[in-house]
């Protein structure tokens, strides 16, 4: 298998607003990020994303670009951008940047000028059309509720917005669009950055005809996704744009891709494809999302989990090469979404990044999941900051739905579970600010904070860095094949990596009880050592029969 250090590293992911403010405003900015430069290298990442530090209205906290070469007012200036960019390559990290570009701000200069009349020469840099019998062009509805249309009453046409009516969709169709982008990303590039994670890539191309998409009796608008993700262009586009920029630098590259099998996904990340690295697939985040979406809450079971993060892992190996996460500032946390975050957070947040760490790909930690961070339940909708979480309670109460039941929603799946600011000591709001926050802090910051898992050896944060350490000893971590054993468990996922003499085997107790393990084919290897555990083990232990306490994991690794 071809080595690459992108392969090799750990990804730490920031978002900004939420991770360190040094200005007592309440915002997370870069000076913040920088004060915390020594952590993440003691932490032992290698790559740090961040989400977007862009000039920003703050519509969607940043995804709503208005100038794409400059530093969001309340994050600082481009000199502070740099002085990250060097803290973080003197201490030999790499900095990715979130490239979101299916969208900008309504607020960015082409879509002011867009907006001011048909003629504008960047009229087309956006998806405008002509409404139908006095409605919208189609059907669709926004990804953030309500229509993905916007009427604009001067020109009498509709804009397209996948997202808020603040972030209208780019046409990707116009050439100049195209070498817009390419010219930004070259002068980012140019600044030093080591790559992009690109937000809904996928999206990029609609189909041009733009047709009603399939909608439910019960519901107002129709769903495009089948015309616009993976659309009719997007290889094209990314293909022109790996040639134009990305292929003439070493660079990490990621897409955001709702919406694809591993056979779909070879194609954007296929070794001969020459587009993009790797891909975030969604398949293990729709688990507990019923067939309403996200909000519709269904139970997740083991067997679907093992069953997909499985088929990932086989799927493409050999061919292309995995992200592996279970968070990010979109995504509920971890803990409290497939563990325990009660009674077993320690002993469950453990297991579940072993498990995920031990997988073959590129690991991503989202900021907090390394002290164990869970979700929150503010009392009311009045302390929720996300426009998606909003909209969608508005919208879905508007029709009647009980409060409460809304609520239960939000809880489990709302974006602000992942944007509680960063717990970094017992003091008031956590550390993260000296002035009020601009969004309430998890309560629980007196017991999980960094400053107090430093001080424990047993803590969820040095169980990261063992993590992470052993993936830099044993390149079995990186480059052995996967291969799922026992696939019918009740309880326990456990499977094996395997590089020449070597086999590295992994196995995770996801029950709040004892379960049983019992593969004697292990015992014939001659050596055996114990490299990630979670509870005290005895290493006499026989490894043909196994008793797993409540979301015990181990990994051992076994030689000829
Ligand atoms: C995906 C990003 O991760 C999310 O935070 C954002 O709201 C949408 N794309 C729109 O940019």
């Amino acid at each position: 298998m071809q080595q690459a250090w992108w392969k090799e590293s750990v990804v730490y992911q920031i978002y900004p607003r939420s991770f360190m403010d040094s200005n007592a405003d309440g915002i997370g900015d870069l000076q913040g990020i920088i004060s915390k430069l020594d952590y993440l290298k003691w932490l032992g990442v290698d790559v740090i994303w961040l989400s977007p530090v862009y000039r920003s209205p703050n519509d969607d906290n940043g995804y709503d670009i208005s100038d794409y070469q400059e530093i969001m007012n309340e994050f600082g200036t481009i000199r502070d951008w740099e002085q990250l960019r060097d803290g973080l390559h003197d201490r030999g990290m790499k900095l990715m940047m979130d490239l979101v570009v299916n969208h900008t701000s309504d607020e960015h200069p082409w879509f002011v000028e867009s907006r001011k009349s048909k003629e504008s020469p960047y009229r087309d840099y956006y998806i405008w059309r002509d409404g139908k019998d006095g409605n919208e062009p189609n059907n669709w509805g926004s990804i953030f509720s309500g229509s993905a249309w916007e009427y604009d009453v001067p020109s009498d046409q509709y804009y397209l917005h996948l997202f808020s009516k603040k972030q209208p969709d780019l046409n990707w169709e116009n050439t100049s669009v195209r070498e817009e982008i390419y010219k930004m990303m070259q002068w980012w590039i140019d600044k030093g950055v080591d790559g992009f994670r690109m937000d809904v890539i996928n999206m990029i191309s609609k189909d041009p005809e733009l047709p009603d998409g399939e909608k439910q009796e019960d519901q107002t608008y129709g769903s495009g996704h089948l015309s616009f993700m993976n659309g009719p262009h997007v290889h094209e586009y990314l293909q022109e744009m790996n040639k134009s920029v990305l292929n003439n630098h070493d660079l990490i590259t990621v897409g955001e891709i709702p919406g694809v099998s591993p056979e779909l996904a070879l194609l954007y990340i296929g070794s001969e494809r020459q587009e993009l690295q790797m891909l975030f697939q969604f398949e293990h985040m729709d688990l507990d999302s019923g067939s309403n979406g996200k909000w519709d809450l269904v139970p997740w079971s083991l067997f679907d989990f093992r069953k997909v993060m499985s088929k990932w892992q086989t799927g493409i190996q050999g061919r292309g090469w995995n992200s592996l996460y279970l968070n990010n500032h979109d995504q509920p946390r971890l803990v409290s979404r497939f563990g325990d975050d009660f009674r077993y957070r320690v002993e469950s947040a453990k297991m579940l990044s072993t498990c995920l760490h031990m997988m073959q790909g590129t690991p991503f930690i989202y900021q907090g999941e390394e002290i164990g961070m869970t979700n929150v339940q503010f009392d009311s909708i009045e302390d929720y900051k996300d426009i998606e979480t909003l909209n969608w309670f508005h919208d879905v109460t508007s029709k009647g739905m009980e409060i409460d039941e809304a609520m239960t929603s939000i809880f489990a799946k709302g974006r602000d579970n992942a944007r509680t600011p960063m717990q970094w000591n017992t003091s008031d709001h956590a550390g993260f600010t000296s002035g009020t926050p601009w969004i309430r802090v998890n309560q629980n910051h007196d017991e999980i904070n960094v400053e107090s898992a430093i001080a424990d050896e047993d803590s969820i944060l040095h169980h990261y860095r063992k993590l992470i350490e052993a993936r830099k000893t044993h390149s079995i971590i990186v480059y052995g094949e996967y291969e799922l054993i026992q696939p019918n468990h009740m309880h326990i996922y456990g499977y094996i990596r395997k590089l020449d003499t070597q086999v590295l085997l992994v196995i995770c107790n996801f029950a709040f009880h004892q379960a049983d393990w019992n593969m004697p084919v292990y015992r014939a290897y001659s050596t055996k050592q114990l490299i990630i555990h979670n509870y005290p083990v005895d290493d006499n232990s026989d490894l043909g029969q196994i008793k797993l306490r409540p979301y015990e994991c181990r990994v051992y690794l076994l030689d000829k």
